[in-house]
């Protein structure tokens, strides 16, 4: 009889990737999946706790499977993630009808925990595991027809910043051995992907714990000679590891996109210090000035936090100013979320929530004027596309031009997978319109 699965994933791309794993091992193991948790005879979350509400909305999801469980006691259900790293055998003390609990370095035993669970196991597994064990597995993920993809090439992070909880619930920084990493784009490659964008917390420091390891540059530079690969990525950049060798990368590959995700948090080197990031204000502006001047048309976007522990309206208007001058394409902005366990957990925070919220919405403000007007430079412009699949509008394709941006536009199917020429013609908040010149042939990559 077939079984049937029911997986939800939240937060960043490193879920993205285990969530594909998680899918891998359920197909293998007989499980097919399902749009429906009603349908389900396993239910899945794959969670988030960067953020408060990240984590709240966990708890607000999970809450909505109790009826399924209480009508059907058969039904299996699962935590994995960074809050069940956190929480541990906790989540099957607080919530009774969670079967099993699995952690971030756990992802490996979830067939043998399901088959507890049958039995009526409940159990939670989150203990870290050794370097060793950890560097053979790196996921073996399901696979499909996509024309995009990530390839996790580290794992955890080393930096503690001081407001972030990853260091704690992925633990260590370990770098995966660049043969596994040069395989897995090529059986890529060979399955029809053409962009691969290479993952982890700070992929600049990539090798720096291996000895004998290729730098990220080194990398960057291997998986550009793969075959097939017409496009490559990666996220995400610490600024206080941009090497030269990594910014030359920018004007000696082709085929690297010229887009930059370069979270900068903050604009004050009061605050970033507090932060424990690692770099000046300066040394950041630095980094933009070396990077545009090697590659002009580089767009950037970043992350901020507002309303750090004891920001000041002048260190607040410091990151405006950042912003003004930096121009970024996007800025993905967070408010402030204590942490249990981190070290800004101990900083009293001053700030009433109404003014942070105010911050906030001052810096949206400026944010979407700026990315307004960047993104309104392409309308007119044909750009190269690299076609990624059908829209859900009818006739329609989608595809993503060098600076991450989705394109819409009407074509025939045959193009999916091809870099074609795209000309811009509107501009809206999220993505752009296009259409294809009269005699659209595939273009060779510009980036
Ligand atoms: N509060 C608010 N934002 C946070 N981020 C990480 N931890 C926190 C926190 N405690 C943001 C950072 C990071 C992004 C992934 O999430 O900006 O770059
Ligand atoms: Fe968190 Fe800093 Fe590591 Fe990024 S670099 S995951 S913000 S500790």
């Amino acid at each position: 009889m077939s079984k049937f699965f029911y997986l939800e994933t939240f937060g960043c791309q490193m879920n993205v990737v285990d969530s594909e794993q998680i899918v891998g091992l359920l197909q293998a193991g007989g499980y097919h999946p399902v749009d429906e948790p009603e349908n389900a005879d396993l239910i899945l979350l794959n969670t988030c706790s960067v953020r408060d509400k990240a984590e709240r909305k966990v708890y607000g999801h999970l809450g909505r499977f109790k009826p399924l469980k209480q009508r059907r006691p058969d039904l299996i259900i699962g935590v994995g993630g960074c809050v069940a790293q956190q929480e541990g055998e906790r989540l099957l003390q607080k919530l009774p009808f969670v079967d099993l609990v699995f952690g971030t370095h756990n992802i490996h035993r979830l067939p043998e925990m399901v088959a507890g669970a049958q039995r009526r196991d409940r159990c939670a597994e989150t203990q870290f595991l050794d370097r060793e064990t950890r560097k053979n597995l790196f996921p073996e993920r399901s696979t499909d027809g996509n024309i995009t993809r990530f390839v996790t090439i580290m794992q955890g992070c080393d930096n503690f910043c001081s407001y972030c909880i990853v260091p704690h619930v992925r633990g260590r920084e370990i770098s995966r051995p660049s043969v596994d990493i040069l395989t897995e784009v090529r059986e890529m490659a060979a399955r029809g992907v053409r962009e691969v964008t290479l993952l982890g917390q700070n992929v600049n420091s990539y090798g720096a714990n291996e000895p004998g390891a290729p730098s990220f540059a080194q990398l960057l530079h291997e998986v550009h000679g793969v075959e097939g690969i017409e496009r490559i990525r990666f996220t995400t950049s610490h600024p206080k590891d941009f090497s030269d060798d990594l910014i030359r990368c920018f004007s000696e590959l082709p085929k690297l996109a010229r887009h930059l995700h370069l979270p900068v948090q903050c604009g004050s080197d009061a605050v970033l210090k507090k932060m424990n990031r690692g770099y000046t204000r300066a040394e950041y502006l630095n980094n933009v000035q070396r990077l545009k001047e090697v590659c002009p048309d580089i767009r950037l976007t970043s992350d901020i936090i507002v309303g750090f522990p004891g920001e000041t309206e002048e260190q607040f208007e410091q990151t405006l100013n950042l912003m003004e001058q930096v121009r970024f394409a996007d800025v993905f902005s967070f408010l402030y979320s204590r942490r249990e366990g981190t070290a800004a957990a101990d900083l009293e925070e001053s700030l009433p929530p109404q003014r942070k919220q105010e911050r906030f919405d001052r810096l949206l403000a400026l944010q979407q004027k700026i990315s307004t007007l960047i993104w309104q430079q392409d309308v007119g412009q044909t750009l190269p596309v690299l076609v990624e699949g059908k829209s859900r509008q009818q006739g329609e394709l989608f595809g993503r031009t060098t600076w991450n941006r989705i394109v819409h536009f009407e074509a025939d199917p045959s193009l999916i997978g091809r870099i074609v020429p795209v000309r811009v013609i509107a501009s809206m908040k999220n993505s752009q319109r296009g259409q294809l010149p009269a005699s659209a042939e595939p273009m060779r990559q510009t980036g």
